[in-house]
């Protein structure tokens, strides 16, 4: 199986991308809108849910183009189950039905799938079609699609201090050992890097409760367009507006060696900066 290319006009400008800077190795997107955009067609709700599916197979793939490793998108948050229960349940039964009919094709695509939520609080069949899907797909080598489903920044924190605590109190854990790798280590996102661009649709400027601590030094980038409009041109947008950044977790321009391939490490800039500090 090989991941699908980009042809044409597409092509050009995914490669003019790649070729003028760091693609980021993982990006998340707080998805929004979709109720604004059928609302603002005289449709119901769901029909912005239903059109969003497409922008997301639309963005993993052109993701997956890129070479980004990384796709986080928040699709559920916890604060989502106060809906109105018919929204509730539609986005359930809509979720269902995007897993079992986006498989094979995620599947042919190389990607990989994987979770981060309270997915015991999903319906029974939503779970057992992701762990079907996570499953089928646990070899694959290309881009990391990580679904945001019932989840939240402080659901995540709280869960993993909870862990913390029984782990003290049993004395297999001691306070010196508490630092922020570790901290993050218990986090669900444990298996992945922090997102180095974070993407929200809708225009709105907040955060959520998405990835409250992983997102401490992501490039932020607000989107106007309702999520079911953002598609690859949008995409290619937000990437060119990060790589015309600075990013400088903390330190100043100077210290920073452009000529380096990658600036995404911020231990890796340090490193750098201690090094030639000891040289002179
Ligand atoms: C995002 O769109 C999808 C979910 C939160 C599930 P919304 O449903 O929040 O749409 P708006 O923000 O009300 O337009
Ligand atoms: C954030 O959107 C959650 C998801 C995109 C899944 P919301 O629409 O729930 O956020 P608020 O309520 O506008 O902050
Ligand atoms: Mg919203």
């Amino acid at each position: 199986m090989a991941l699908e290319k980009a042809t044409g006009h597409d092509k050009k400008l995914q490669d003019r991308l790649i070729g003028s800077g760091d693609v980021p190795r993982h990006i998340a997107i707080i998805m929004d809108g979709n109720g604004r955009w059928a609302q603002k067609r005289g449709l119901p709700r769901i029909a912005g849910h239903h059109e969003g599916v497409n922008s997301v197979r639309d963005i993993v793939e052109a993701c997956g183009q890129l070479g980004v490793k990384y796709l986080t998108v928040y699709a559920f948050s916890t604060e989502n189950w106060k809906r109105p229960q018919e929204e509730v349940s539609l986005l359930m039964r809509l979720l269902l039905k995007a897993l079992r009919d986006e498989k094979d094709r995620l599947h042919q695509n190389e990607v990989k799938l994987k979770v981060v939520g309270d997915i015991a609080a999903l319906p029974q069949d939503v779970q057992d079609e992701l762990l079907d899907g996570i499953e089928k797909m646990k070899d694959n080598k290309g881009l990391t699609l990580i679904l945001a489903l019932s989840y939240s920044g402080r659901w995540d924190i709280t869960n993993a201090i909870q862990r913390m605590y029984d782990e003290i109190r049993s004395g297999s854990l001691k306070k010196e050992q508490i630092t922020q790798e570790l901290i993050t280590s218990y986090l669900a996102t444990k298996d992945f890097p922090d997102p180095d661009l974070l993407i929200r649709t809708s225009g709105e400027f907040r955060i959520s409760n998405f990835l409250i601590w992983q997102i401490a030094y992501s490039e932020l980038f607000i989107s106007q367009e309702f999520w079911p409009s953002f598609r690859r041109k949008q995409l290619y947008e937000a990437v060119s507006n990060f790589q015309r950044r600075e990013r400088r977790f903390g330190m100043v321009s100077e210290q920073l060696n452009k000529n380096e391939s990658s600036g995404l490490d911020p231990l890796r800039g340090m490193e750098r900066f201690l090094k030639s500090a000891s040289k002179s």
